[in-house]
Protein backbone atom coordinates (compact mmCIF):
# COMPACT_ATOMS: atom_id res chain seq x y z
CA UNK A 1 0.00 0.00 0.00
CA UNK A 2 1.41 3.27 -1.07
CA UNK A 3 1.32 6.14 1.54
CA UNK A 4 1.56 9.69 0.95
CA UNK A 5 3.79 11.79 2.68
CA UNK A 6 2.37 15.12 4.32
CA UNK A 7 3.49 17.36 2.15
CA UNK A 8 2.31 14.83 -0.81
CA UNK A 9 -1.34 14.93 0.75
CA UNK A 10 -0.88 19.26 0.91
CA UNK A 11 -0.06 18.99 -2.57
CA UNK A 12 -3.00 16.88 -3.46
CA UNK A 13 -5.25 19.27 -1.34
CA UNK A 14 -4.35 22.51 -3.39
CA UNK A 15 -4.60 20.48 -6.71
CA UNK A 16 -8.38 19.81 -5.11
CA UNK A 17 -8.50 23.93 -4.30
CA UNK A 18 -7.68 24.91 -7.61
CA UNK A 19 -9.75 22.70 -9.19
CA UNK A 20 -13.10 23.72 -7.52
CA UNK A 21 -12.50 27.28 -9.36
CA UNK A 22 -13.17 24.96 -12.75
CA UNK A 23 -16.67 23.72 -10.80
CA UNK A 24 -19.80 24.53 -12.54
CA UNK A 25 -22.20 24.80 -9.90
CA UNK A 26 -24.75 27.37 -10.50
CA UNK A 27 -27.44 25.80 -8.48
CA UNK A 28 -25.97 24.81 -5.38
CA UNK A 29 -23.54 27.04 -5.34
CA UNK A 30 -21.00 24.12 -3.54
CA UNK A 31 -17.98 23.88 -5.66
CA UNK A 32 -15.92 21.03 -5.43
CA UNK A 33 -12.74 19.98 -6.38
CA UNK A 34 -10.81 16.55 -6.23
CA UNK A 35 -7.26 15.37 -6.52
CA UNK A 36 -5.88 11.61 -6.92
CA UNK A 37 -2.56 10.61 -6.40
CA UNK A 38 -2.32 7.13 -8.73
CA UNK A 39 0.07 4.51 -8.24
CA UNK A 40 2.17 5.58 -11.27
CA UNK A 41 2.48 8.88 -9.83
CA UNK A 42 0.08 10.77 -11.77
CA UNK A 43 -2.05 13.41 -10.02
CA UNK A 44 -5.49 13.46 -11.64
CA UNK A 45 -7.96 16.18 -11.13
CA UNK A 46 -11.82 16.17 -11.03
CA UNK A 47 -14.81 19.53 -10.54
CA UNK A 48 -18.50 18.93 -9.90
CA UNK A 49 -20.43 19.74 -13.04
CA UNK A 50 -24.44 20.38 -12.42
CA UNK A 51 -26.78 20.53 -14.57
CA UNK A 52 -30.50 21.87 -15.01
CA UNK A 53 -31.89 18.67 -15.21
CA UNK A 54 -30.45 18.54 -11.46
CA UNK A 55 -30.58 14.56 -10.96
CA UNK A 56 -27.72 14.46 -13.87
CA UNK A 57 -24.76 16.30 -11.79
CA UNK A 58 -21.63 14.92 -12.01
CA UNK A 59 -19.59 14.76 -8.83
CA UNK A 60 -16.40 15.84 -8.40
CA UNK A 61 -14.67 12.34 -8.15
CA UNK A 62 -16.48 11.26 -11.41
CA UNK A 63 -14.61 13.70 -13.40
CA UNK A 64 -11.61 12.63 -11.57
CA UNK A 65 -12.14 8.74 -12.24
CA UNK A 66 -12.79 10.09 -16.58
CA UNK A 67 -9.41 12.54 -15.97
CA UNK A 68 -7.34 9.03 -14.51
CA UNK A 69 -8.46 6.95 -17.68
CA UNK A 70 -7.84 10.10 -20.46
CA UNK A 71 -4.86 10.57 -18.83
CA UNK A 72 -4.17 6.29 -18.81
CA UNK A 73 -3.25 6.38 -15.03
CA UNK A 74 -3.68 3.01 -13.98
CA UNK A 75 -5.06 2.66 -10.10
CA UNK A 76 -5.77 5.40 -7.72
CA UNK A 77 -4.20 5.56 -4.27
CA UNK A 78 -4.80 8.66 -2.55
CA UNK A 79 -7.41 11.39 -3.42
CA UNK A 80 -8.23 14.72 -1.55
CA UNK A 81 -11.46 16.43 -2.15
CA UNK A 82 -12.71 19.46 -0.94
CA UNK A 83 -15.10 22.30 -0.95
CA UNK A 84 -14.95 25.92 -2.34
CA UNK A 85 -13.96 27.12 1.31
CA UNK A 86 -11.36 24.50 0.92
CA UNK A 87 -12.21 22.32 3.77
CA UNK A 88 -12.39 18.67 3.17
CA UNK A 89 -15.53 16.70 1.84
CA UNK A 90 -16.29 13.07 2.55
CA UNK A 91 -17.30 11.41 -0.59
CA UNK A 92 -20.82 10.77 -1.29
CA UNK A 93 -22.21 7.14 -1.14
CA UNK A 94 -21.90 6.91 -5.40
CA UNK A 95 -18.46 8.00 -5.51
CA UNK A 96 -17.21 5.67 -3.10
CA UNK A 97 -18.52 3.10 -5.52
CA UNK A 98 -17.20 5.15 -8.28
CA UNK A 99 -13.82 5.31 -6.52
CA UNK A 100 -13.75 1.69 -5.29
CA UNK A 101 -13.55 0.52 -8.49
CA UNK A 102 -10.59 2.46 -9.40
CA UNK A 103 -8.61 1.45 -6.58
CA UNK A 104 -9.96 -0.86 -4.68
CA UNK A 105 -10.54 -1.11 -0.21
CA UNK A 106 -6.63 0.41 -0.07
CA UNK A 107 -7.26 3.68 -1.55
CA UNK A 108 -6.60 6.36 0.94
CA UNK A 109 -9.39 9.55 1.60
CA UNK A 110 -7.76 12.70 2.50
CA UNK A 111 -9.55 13.77 6.32
CA UNK A 112 -7.54 17.47 6.02
CA UNK A 113 -4.15 18.32 7.83
CA UNK A 114 -3.59 16.82 10.85
CA UNK A 115 -6.13 13.97 10.91
CA UNK A 116 -5.74 10.16 9.79
CA UNK A 117 -7.06 9.97 6.02
CA UNK A 118 -9.82 7.00 5.75
CA UNK A 119 -9.28 3.96 4.34
CA UNK A 120 -11.69 3.69 1.32
CA UNK A 121 -13.11 -0.01 2.59
CA UNK A 122 -14.14 1.33 6.17
CA UNK A 123 -16.43 4.50 4.13
CA UNK A 124 -17.93 1.53 2.45
CA UNK A 125 -17.17 -2.02 3.99
CA UNK A 126 -18.71 -5.44 1.98
CA UNK A 127 -18.27 -2.95 -1.18
CA UNK A 128 -20.03 -4.57 -4.18
CA UNK A 129 -17.45 -4.68 -6.72
CA UNK A 130 -16.36 -6.00 -9.97
CA UNK A 131 -15.14 -9.71 -8.95
CA UNK A 132 -19.20 -10.26 -7.97
CA UNK A 133 -20.53 -9.72 -11.29
CA UNK A 134 -18.35 -13.13 -12.30
CA UNK A 135 -19.41 -15.06 -9.03
CA UNK A 136 -22.82 -13.95 -8.77
CA UNK A 137 -24.27 -13.85 -12.85
CA UNK A 138 -26.53 -17.01 -13.55
CA UNK A 139 -27.01 -18.16 -16.92
N1 LIG B 1 -20.63 16.88 -4.70
C1 LIG B 1 -19.45 16.39 -5.18
O1 LIG B 1 -18.91 16.89 -6.17
N2 LIG B 1 -18.88 15.35 -4.52
C2 LIG B 1 -19.38 14.76 -3.39
O2 LIG B 1 -18.82 13.77 -2.93
C3 LIG B 1 -20.56 15.34 -2.74
C4 LIG B 1 -21.31 16.33 -3.55
C5 LIG B 1 -21.27 17.99 -5.41
C6 LIG B 1 -22.48 17.62 -6.20
C7 LIG B 1 -23.22 18.94 -6.27
O3 LIG B 1 -22.76 19.65 -7.42
C8 LIG B 1 -22.79 19.68 -5.03
O4 LIG B 1 -21.68 18.99 -4.50
C9 LIG B 1 -23.87 19.75 -3.95
O5 LIG B 1 -24.37 18.50 -3.68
Amino acid sequence: MITPTDEQWERLRDRARRATTRSYAPYSHVRVGAAGLSDDGVVVEGSNVENASYGLTLCAECSLVSDLRRVGATRLVAVAVVAGDGEPITPCGRCRQLLYEHGGPDVLIDAGAGATPHRLGDLLPDAFGPADLGLRATP
